[in-house]
C-alpha cells in the first residue's frame, strides 16, 4: 500500500514468486504425506497467509490429481521476543492460547511457520508438540535465515533461504505493521520509521 512507500527499501520476494514456490512445496508435502490426512498447525501471527495459501494449493493439487488429502487446520500463537528479565525466560516458548495440543496425538502433523530465524521458536515448539505423541511431525517454513544456526535442519520444507535482513510483509510484521503487504519486503533503514515504538 502507498502509505508504506517511505518505509520500504525494496520488494524482496514478489507475491507471485511466493505463490509459485508455495505450490511447489504443496506438491512435495503431498508426496510425503501420501494417504495420511494432514493435521496443519499454523503458527500465528506470521504464518497465517502462508498457511492459507499452502492449504489451498494442497486442495487444488489433490483435486487435479485425484489424490485428495484432507487437511484440518489448528492454530497456535507464539511470541519469540520475550519481555523477560533473566536469560532463562528467553529459552521458554511463550504460548498465547492453545497450550493443550492433545488433538495432535497419533496424527501426521505439518507445522506451518512464516520464518525460522534463530530457530528458537521452532525448536521450543517442536519439543512441545512431541510431548503430545503425534505420529509424525514435519515443518514448513516459508523463509529460513541463512545464518550460522540449526534452523535449516528444523525445517523440512523451505520456501526461501534468505540472508540476515529484516523482512516484512505477507503477514510478517515490524511492530505489528506491514502484515498487509502482499510481497515480502526489506524495510528502509533511512526511512522515517514512524512505526517505531
Ligand atoms: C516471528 C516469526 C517466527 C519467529 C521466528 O514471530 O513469525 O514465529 O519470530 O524467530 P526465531 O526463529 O528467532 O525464534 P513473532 O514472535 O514476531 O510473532 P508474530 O508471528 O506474531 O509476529
Ligand atoms: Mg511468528
Ligand atoms: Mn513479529
Amino acid at each position: 500500500p502507498e502509505h508504506y512507500h517511505d518505509d520500504i527499501e525494496s520488494v524482496y520476494i514478489p507475491h507471485g514468486v511466493i505463490m509459485n514456490r508455495t505450490e511447489r512445496l504443496a506438491h512435495y508435502i503431498m508426496n510425503d504425506f501420501q494417504d495420511d490426512n494432514i493435521m496443519v498447525l499454523c503458527v500465528l501471527k506470521g504464518g497465517y497467509k502462508f498457511c492459507a495459501d499452502l492449504v489451498e494449493f494442497i486442495k487444488i493439487l489433490g483435486r487435479n490429481s485425484n489424490k485428495y488429502l484432507e487437511t484440518r487446520v489448528e492454530f497456535i500463537r507464539l511470541k519469540s521476543y520475550l519481555v523477560g528479565s533473566n536469560d532463562q525466560s528467553t529459552e521458554d516458548l511463550h504460548i498465547i492460547g492453545c497450550q493443550d495440543l492433545s488433538f495432535l496425538r497419533g496424527k501426521s502433523v505439518l507445522i506451518v511457520e512464516a520464518i525460522v530465524d534463530t530457530g528458537k521458536t521452532m525448536k521450543a515448539l517442536l519439543k512441545h508438540v512431541e510431548t503430545f505423541e503425534p505420529k509424525m511431525v514435519k515443518v514448513a517454513g516459508l523463509l529460513v535465515k541463512r545464518v550460522p544456526n540449526m534452523a535449516e535442519s528444523l525445517t523440512d520444507y523451505v520456501g526461501f533461504e534468505i540472508p540476515n535482513r529484516f523482512v516484512v510483509g505477507y503477514a510478517l510484521d515490524y511492530n505489528e505493521y506491514f502484515r498487509d503487504l502482499n510481497h515480502i519486503c526489506v524495510i528502509s533503514r533511512t526511512g522515517k520509521m514512524k512505526y517505531k515504538i
